[in-house]
């Protein structure tokens, strides 16, 4: 038996060390075997134990860089950096805010996480979602260095209910609801990858879920401009929510609003303008599906053809400027 392992081990390692190459893994640059079909088979070689409670995102990122990458550019890693935020919670200081802007350990529920008041600057880290009972919750199945737990649960909207009440409730409305498509269909893309960084160690590449959290905005919305078929002065403007899973705007909590415009133009010159703005804070905001109309008058001074553009924007103090959600041109007739 001893010979046998004598003989064998070399050979394992003279074919492991043939075809590897030089690969920066947490602990130094070490060879790392080139497997043309990997597979499941040396997890125990790396077996860290590791206490996935009580931590920041530094010692997840040792394993996790990648999405580390993704999650830093986040609104989840942003949610205690805004001036909004630092001045309404008065500098963290109403343990209310925190409880979902810095959660502690993920609780699958409708019900609030508790606030956690280390590493208070990283937000919404990994652990507020992962970390149940000192286990990350996964949906892999995989055989981690650190102790996981998986959950059917964890691939639905309930992983987003706890600090999204609002917006939970309002996506049991739609129809995605009963179409299963969950919040992580439009804010977590799949990709394939490896989900750690040394994995090519013997673990093959998996479904994955992106953690940059995007919200596509193009698309979110349609918008028409129809003049009435008894009279022409009256123009409808219509606003659908065709893309969102839930209310446009969703947001309950900041100051996210849809601003409406609707202006008509003789040649340069303005010579109609209305604005309708709609938010949750107004309870005008479009559910998932519904179609908004907004009626106007409008009598032309002369018979010629002016241009009618609708345009709807998204405006939030945590972006940069209005993001152009829609929008419309079409001319004006006048019998
Ligand atoms: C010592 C390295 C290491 C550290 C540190 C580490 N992980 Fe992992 N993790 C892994 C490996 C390896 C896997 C399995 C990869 C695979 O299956 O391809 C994994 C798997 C996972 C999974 C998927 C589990 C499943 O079965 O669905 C999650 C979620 C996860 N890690 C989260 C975290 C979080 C959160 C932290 C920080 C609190 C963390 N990990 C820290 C190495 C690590
Ligand atoms: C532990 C609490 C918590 C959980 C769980 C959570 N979120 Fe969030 N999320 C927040 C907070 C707080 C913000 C606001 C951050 C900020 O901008 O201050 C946010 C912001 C967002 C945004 C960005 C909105 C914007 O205006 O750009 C998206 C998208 C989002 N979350 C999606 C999700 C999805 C999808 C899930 C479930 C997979 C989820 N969140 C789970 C707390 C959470
Ligand atoms: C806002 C909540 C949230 C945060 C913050 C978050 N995750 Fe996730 N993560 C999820 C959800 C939900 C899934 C499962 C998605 C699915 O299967 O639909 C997931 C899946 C994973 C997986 C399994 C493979 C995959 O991509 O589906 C790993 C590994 C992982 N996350 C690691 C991390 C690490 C590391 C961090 C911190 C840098 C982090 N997560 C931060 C919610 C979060
Ligand atoms: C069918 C795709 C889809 C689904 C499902 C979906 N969303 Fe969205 N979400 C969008 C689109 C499109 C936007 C951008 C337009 C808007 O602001 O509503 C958005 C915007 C957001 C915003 C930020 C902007 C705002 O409106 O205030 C948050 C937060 C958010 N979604 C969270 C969630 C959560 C949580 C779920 C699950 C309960 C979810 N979304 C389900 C498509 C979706
Ligand atoms: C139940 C969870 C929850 C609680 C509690 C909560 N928030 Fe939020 N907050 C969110 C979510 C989710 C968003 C993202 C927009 C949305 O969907 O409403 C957000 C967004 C914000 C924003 C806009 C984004 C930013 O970072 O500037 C501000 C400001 C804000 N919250 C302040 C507060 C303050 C102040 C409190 C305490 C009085 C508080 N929040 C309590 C979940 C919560």
């Amino acid at each position: 038996m001893l010979k046998m392992i004598q003989f064998v081990l070399p050979i394992f390692f003279l074919a492991v060390m043939g075809c590897s190459k030089k690969q920066h893994t947490p602990v130094g640059n070490i060879p790392v075997p080139d497997f043309s079909k990997p597979v499941d088979l040396l997890p125990s070689l790396i077996n860290v134990r590791y206490n996935p409670g009580s931590s920041g995102v530094e010692s997840c990122r040792t394993c996790h860089q990648e999405y580390y990458e993704e999650w830093k550019d986040s609104r989840h890693a942003k949610a205690t950096q805004s001036a909004l935020f630092k001045s309404t919670s008065d500098h963290y200081k109403l343990e209310n805010c925190m409880t979902c802007h810095s959660p502690a350990d993920m609780e699958l529920s409708i019900h609030r996480p508790k606030a956690r008041d280390w590493h208070v600057q990283e937000g919404v880290t990994c652990s507020s979602c992962h970390v149940v009972e000192n286990r990350t919750l996964g949906v892999l199945n995989s055989n981690a260095p650190h102790h996981t737990r998986f959950s059917e649960e964890f691939k639905t909207s309930m992983a987003c209910a706890s600090c999204h009440q609002p917006t939970y409730n309002q996506w049991k409305e739609s129809k995605y609801a009963k179409e299963e498509r969950h919040c992580q269909a439009c804010h977590m893309p799949s990709t394939e990858r490896f989900i750690a960084n040394y994995a090519q160690i013997g673990y093959k590449k998996k479904s994955a879920h992106s953690h940059h959290f995007p919200v596509e905005y193009a698309g979110a919305c349609e918008v028409d401009i129809t003049q009435g078929r008894m009279s022409l002065e009256q123009i409808t403007v219509a606003v659908t929510n065709v893309g969102a899973g839930h209310d446009l705007p969703t947001g309950v909590f900041g100051d996210n609003t849809l601003q409406v415009e609707f202006r008509i133009l003789d040649g340069e010159s303005e010579i109609f303008f209305r604005k309708e703005t709609l938010n949750q804070a107004a309870k005008n905001a479009i559910k998932s599906g519904e179609t908004r109309r907004f009626f106007y008058n409008f009598r032309a001074p002369q018979k010629k053809s002016y241009l009618m553009i609708a345009k709807v924007f998204f405006l939030s103090s945590i972006q940069n400027g209005p993001i152009k959600l829609a929008e419309r041109e079409q001319y004006y007739y006048r019998e």
